[in-house]
């Protein structure tokens, strides 16, 4: 069989399309819907969880620190206990684990909200332990009940509320946007201030973050902490379910594509690429940039608050049809020279920025803006791989402690009215 000139081209380039949308496939940037490390999502929106479950549904959509999900989940009868897990760190990136505090926040603000959909009031404590430091929360519900909440606003957000890092417009907010972003609870030790792009503060603020990032791509130990937490192929994504792709780094799905024919980054070009991105894309195209500042960020309640805050911020961005993406590159490095004892240069940095607030220090940082197009949604753990033991054990050891300290009160009270001998 002869083949004419144009349709050898055309097969060649038939064949080289194929062959990178299979690359694609492999490396997950064309994901199909069934995918089950993105099953999570439509879990939620699906309402496919009753009860506490429900709650834990919408809890594991919240951010994380590098998508590390550094949560684990005990259901009770009376509600759910939410549990770190440390070992899901992000090393010299993250040195305190402020970091992950703040994405177990997330997490407990999408629980607490997510209650009003089953028209139940929750009551929250945090660190309901003080024996058992990474039990952060407990969340209990109150009975079905005519005083019961209507349903939260921003309930529609929690599966809608995406990381965008792709590019935006750079359309400034209006002010009615701005105002409605800062309308929500906090305790006093925890501010959020936003500075326009153009202002003064604003173009400090990025000259900072971009120094900050240049320091993160220079400094090997985070830079191979960070590099622990990208899923390079689809078989790494579906088998973790957590972790950065390149599908949510924000290139364009075709230079994404073409990426994926490319042998799977190292931790140094991928730092390379970022401290790019940061430069030409992230920085440049915002319309205000913010920080969360905390009197202690270092306090666990206090980190816990930060992460509250953040998903409240994202949330309502995301009702208003904004687009959000943290930057903490400025916290991370503060937090690095507090580990190796170096000058805090960054820390004295960010407290120069003119409209800072003296009593509080930097905790989380980040832009908001418009965009063209949404972004997509991140890998999650399901349910049922966040539920049980250990942190079951850790429910069950503090109920068991509850109804022994009854049962020691009972018998006390027999003993002294001498009927002892009653006691079963
Ligand atoms: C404490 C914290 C720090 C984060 N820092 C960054 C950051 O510096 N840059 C970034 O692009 N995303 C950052 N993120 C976003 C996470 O990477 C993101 O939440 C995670 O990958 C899950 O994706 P999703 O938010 O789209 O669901 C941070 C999130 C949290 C909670």
């Amino acid at each position: 069989m002869s083949l004419s000139r144009r349709q050898a081209l055309g097969w060649t380039a038939g064949a080289a399309a194929t062959l990178v949308a299979v690359r694609a496939v492999d490396q997950g940037v064309i994901r199909f819907s069934d995918s089950p490390a993105l099953k999570a999502w439509d879990d939620w929106t699906g309402r496919r969880h009753s009860g506490p479950l429900a709650l834990v549904s919408a809890g594991l959509l919240a951010a994380s620190p590098h998508n590390t999900q550094p949560w684990r989940f005990a259901i009770g009868r009376l509600g759910v206990d939410i549990f770190e897990e440390p070992e899901r760190d992000l090393g010299a990136m993250d040195p305190f684990g402020r970091e992950r505090l703040a994405g177990l926040g997330g997490a407990i603000h999408n629980m607490a909200i997510a209650s009003t959909a089953l028209g139940r009031l929750a009551t929250v404590r945090l660190l309901p332990d003080p024996e058992n430091l990474g039990h952060v929360a407990r969340l209990e519900l109150d009975t079905p009940s005519r005083s019961a909440p209507p349903p939260h606003p921003l309930l529609p957000a929690i599966g809608r509320r995406h990381t965008h890092r792709g590019p935006w417009t750079g359309a400034p907010l209006t002010p009615e946007q701005t105002a409605a972003l800062l309308d929500f609870p906090r305790p006093p030790e925890i501010a959020v201030q936003l500075f326009a792009a153009g202002s003064q503060a604003g173009q400090r603020f990025a000259a900072l973050t971009l120094e900050a990032t240049g320091a993160i791509a220079a400094d090997t130990a985070m830079m191979a902490a960070s590099h622990r937490w990208f899923r390079h192929s689809r078989a790494a994504q579906d088998r973790h379910k957590d972790g950065l792709t390149l599908a949510t780094s924000g290139v364009a799905p075709m230079m994404a594509a073409a990426a994926a024919m490319l042998p799977p980054m190292g931790a140094a070009q991928e730092g390379r690429y970022w401290l790019e991105a940061t430069r030409d894309s992230h920085l440049p195209t915002a319309s205000v940039f913010g920080l969360i500042t905390a009197t202690d960020p270092w306090d666990r309640r206090l980190a816990l608050h930060a992460g509250l805050a953040w998903q409240r911020l994202h949330l309502i961005a995301t009702s208003l049809g904004l687009v959000a993406q943290p930057l903490n590159q400025l916290p991370e490095m503060i937090d690095r020279q507090r580990q190796l004892g170096t000058v805090p240069r960054f820390a004295r940095a960010v407290d120069a920025l003119p409209g800072v607030d003296a009593a509080r220090r930097p905790t989380f940082a980040f832009r908001i803006g418009r965009a063209e197009m949404p972004a997509g949604p991140s890998l999650r753990r399901p349910v049922s791989e966040v539920i049980g033991a250990p942190a079951r054990l850790g429910f069950e050891i503090e109920r068991a402690r509850a109804e022994t300290a009854i049962r020691d009160a009972q018998l006390m009270r027999r003993l002294a009215e001498g009927n002892a001998a009653s006691i079963p």
